[in-house]
């Protein structure tokens, strides 16, 4: 029979309770990016716009970490010109800790974070055939009790060939206690 340290400080594989969320650092953005490009779903933008994002934008982002390394990553800013909402531009959870609730633990801490930024929608745009990225805003809609109205935003008169039209989601208003 294995024996197992009674002071063993590692959580069993697959532990979610081991992940620790957090408003992103300047040393976060370099991993953040890797996130982004080993998705393979998300736009990679520069390294340069992800360590700059979190600098200014951290307050309206979040970074999931485990075992050192960056697993998971949201950001988002409030929109200058609609300051009751808050824009999600990115999520990526790394593969390994995927269909575990983590997207959703990330969207809820940011969700938390609305009343005292003065946001009451959440928006964010999905490509068509993005059906995991629909379910989780939509998962996160549910959780808040709130409607989600979908609309085209950009299309092929906006983006480059070959690159999906872009729906925009738009949650709320969200009820704040
Ligand atoms: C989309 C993504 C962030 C989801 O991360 P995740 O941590 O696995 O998601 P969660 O476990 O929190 O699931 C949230 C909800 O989405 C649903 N969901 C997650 N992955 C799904 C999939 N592949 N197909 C269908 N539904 C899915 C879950 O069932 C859950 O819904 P529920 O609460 O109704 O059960 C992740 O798949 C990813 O990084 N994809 C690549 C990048 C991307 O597409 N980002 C989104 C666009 S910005």
């Amino acid at each position: 029979m294995a024996t197992q340290s009674l002071h063993s400080t590692s959580p069993p594989p697959g532990d979610e309770s081991a992940v620790r969320l957090r408003e992103p650092e300047l040393a976060d953005g370099p991993e953040m990016w890797r996130l982004a490009r080993d998705s393979n779903v998300l736009d990679v933008n520069s390294p340069y716009s992800y360590v700059l994002w979190c600098r200014d934008f951290s307050g309206t982002s979040v970074v999931a970490r485990a075992d050192g390394a960056a697993c998971g990553f949201v950001t988002g800013y409030v929109r200058p010109d609609r300051r009751d909402t808050l824009f999600v531009w990115q999520v990526a959870v790394d593969r390994a800790h995927r269909g575990q609730g983590l997207a959703r633990r990330m969207l809820d801490r940011l969700g938390d974070r609305m009343p005292e930024l003065g946001c009451r929608y959440m928006e964010a745009t999905v490509t068509p055939g993005n059906a995991a990225s629909a379910a989780m805003f939509e998962s996160f809609a549910r959780g808040r009790g709130c409607p989600v109205v979908r609309s085209p935003l950009f299309g092929d008169e906006h983006l480059p060939a070959g690159h999906e039209p872009e729906i925009l989601f738009r949650i709320g208003p969200l009820n704040h206690p």
